[in-house]
């Protein structure tokens, strides 16, 4: 399945990547000019992220849901797992994460669509023991499959515009030189990465920075300040996209289990930024806005980014 996102998939992928971000954008002009302010971070960055996951599940036009529910779904699974939801709360959170799940139960239980797709890829895979996956190991894949490739996507889109935005002449120089917008995706991943911390178990006894762990300890991995390591990184509170290690965060991880969209996401960035810069030169943001965030145990990002004309 890893196949399916590796950089020539990735590569080949950008025409769809392009048609569905003109589409957004389209969206994002009528709103402009109907309502003379428009939220990024509830239109494109969000639609985007979603409808490449679903075109790649080759799920474009079979599903019977719309994106505000899946978003919805979506964004209930990412309180209940990475929130601290309590009573009420949690039980609401809950019955949407199971909605998502039971719809994706129905959708895995049915034929597999073509190969070259994720879920054609899933239904194709094998065990060891020769045997296809189940109906809960196929729906537990697409379910964390979409969560994993949609919500980091929109985080890492809301926090770009943002900063973007922000900085003087910056949006200007991505409508004229588009090659400016890869490096700088990776500042802004180093310093604001929408995955701030991750949890992991340790496998075996270690000494880590002079502490011992037993085998099974739960660890915290605080990702978000390794872009300030001063060893790695010199003046790392700077946004610097012509440092030489640029790409050397650890926003996607690091190891076996490093994110296998890495460069889905970075795709996707480079696509939206340029091709929105190039339509809405004189995009600014709103005055006055200072933004919801969205603050999770490991999840951070603006939850609302209000632009307008002019
Ligand atoms: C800016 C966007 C993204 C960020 C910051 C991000 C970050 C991460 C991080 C930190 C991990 C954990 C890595 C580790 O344990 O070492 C991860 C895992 C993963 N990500 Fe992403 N991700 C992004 C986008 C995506 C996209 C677009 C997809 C899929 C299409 C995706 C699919 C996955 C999967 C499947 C894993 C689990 C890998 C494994 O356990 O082997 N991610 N991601």
């Amino acid at each position: 399945m890893t196949k399916l996102l590796n950089v020539q998939a990735v590569s080949a992928s950008v025409p769809m990547v392009e048609k569905v971000v003109a589409e957004a954008l389209d969206d994002v002009e009528r709103r402009l000019a109907a309502d003379g302010a428009c939220d990024l971070a509830t239109t494109i960055a969000r639609d985007v992220p979603f409808r490449v996951m679903l075109r790649l599940l080759g799920l474009e036009s079979a599903i019977d849901v719309d994106i505000d529910t899946l978003a919805r779904w979506s964004d209930a699974s990412l309180e209940l797992f990475w929130g601290r939801p309590r009573g009420e709360r949690e039980v609401a959170l809950a019955r949407e994460a199971a909605a998502f799940y039971s719809w994706l139960t129905d959708l895995v239980s049915q034929p597999a669509p073509e190969a070259g797709t994720l879920l054609g890829a899933l239904g194709a895979h094998r065990l060891p023991d020769g045997e296809p996956l189940g109906v809960t190991q196929k729906a537990a894949v697409v379910y964390f499959m979409i969560i994993a490739g949609q919500m980091t996507t929109t985080q890492m889109l809301s926090t770009m515009y943002r900063r973007a935005l922000r900085e003087p002449g910056l949006w200007q120089r991505f409508a004229a030189e588009p090659a400016t917008v890869a490096p700088w995706t990776e500042e802004v991943l180093r310093r604001d990465p929408p995955i701030t911390t991750w949890r992991r178990v340790t496998g075996r006894p270690m000494t880590l920075s002079g502490v011992e762990l037993p085998a099974g300890a739960p660890l915290l991995l605080m990702l978000s300040s390794t872009g300030s390591d001063t060893e790695v990184f010199e003046n790392p509170e700077q946004l610097c996209p012509y440092r030489s290690n640029v790409r050397k965060h650890l926003s996607f991880g690091i190891g076996r289990h490093r994110c296998s969209g890495a460069e889905l996401a970075r795709m996707e960035a480079d696509v939206v930024m340029r091709m929105t810069a190039a339509r809405l030169p004189d995009l600014r943001l709103s005055d006055g806005t200072s933004p919801r965030m969205l603050a999770l145990l490991s999840f951070r990002a603006p939850l609302q980014v209000l632009v307008e004309r002019g």
